[in-house]
């Protein structure tokens, strides 16, 4: 096994759960005309997903390496916290502003994402099976850039 394996995953494991963390805050946070759509079924739906995402995530990591940090709280929340920190908070913004930073978000996500498949592939890593779910992801995550360019204009 490749070892820099668990910590491309941990990374990308903190990625997922800095961006959840993020829109459960903009669910909470959101106002205005738009409020009802976009607590629940913008960020409350990509807050849900991401939630479950890292859950399997997770679980893939751990049964691809057996390393434990991959689910380590502490490892995870410092190494989360230090990401958020590069982003820009929902609270005390617009609704507009929220989008936007939400936008940015999501994409450098999937960007993340886009990196982790071509690192995975590189090293001569990457299953079938970790590359459907990788896609799976990826597919969501589009669909959910579409709902808020949209909600943008
Ligand atoms: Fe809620």
């Amino acid at each position: 096994m490749n070892n820099r394996i668990p910590d491309l995953l941990l990374i990308y494991i903190c990625f997922t759960k800095a961006n959840q963390t993020w829109f459960h805050a903009a669910h909470h946070l959101t106002k205005g005309k738009g409020f009802a759509g976009d607590h629940e079924l913008l960020y409350g739906k990509i807050y849900q997903t991401l939630t479950e995402d890292l859950d399997a995530l997770i679980e893939r990591a751990i049964g691809l390496t057996d390393n434990e940090m991959c689910a380590c709280p502490i490892v995870i929340s410092d190494m989360t916290s230090r990401i958020l920190k590069s982003f820009f908070s929902p609270a005390d913004r617009t609704d507009q502003e929220i989008v936007e930073i939400a936008y940015d978000s999501l994409e450098g996500l999937l960007q993340n994402l886009e990196n982790l498949h071509e690192k995975f592939e590189l090293i001569g890593m990457l299953s079938l099976g970790l590359e459907d779910l990788l896609a799976g992801f990826a597919s969501q995550y589009e669909t959910y850039l579409y709902m808020l360019k949209q909600r943008l204009k």
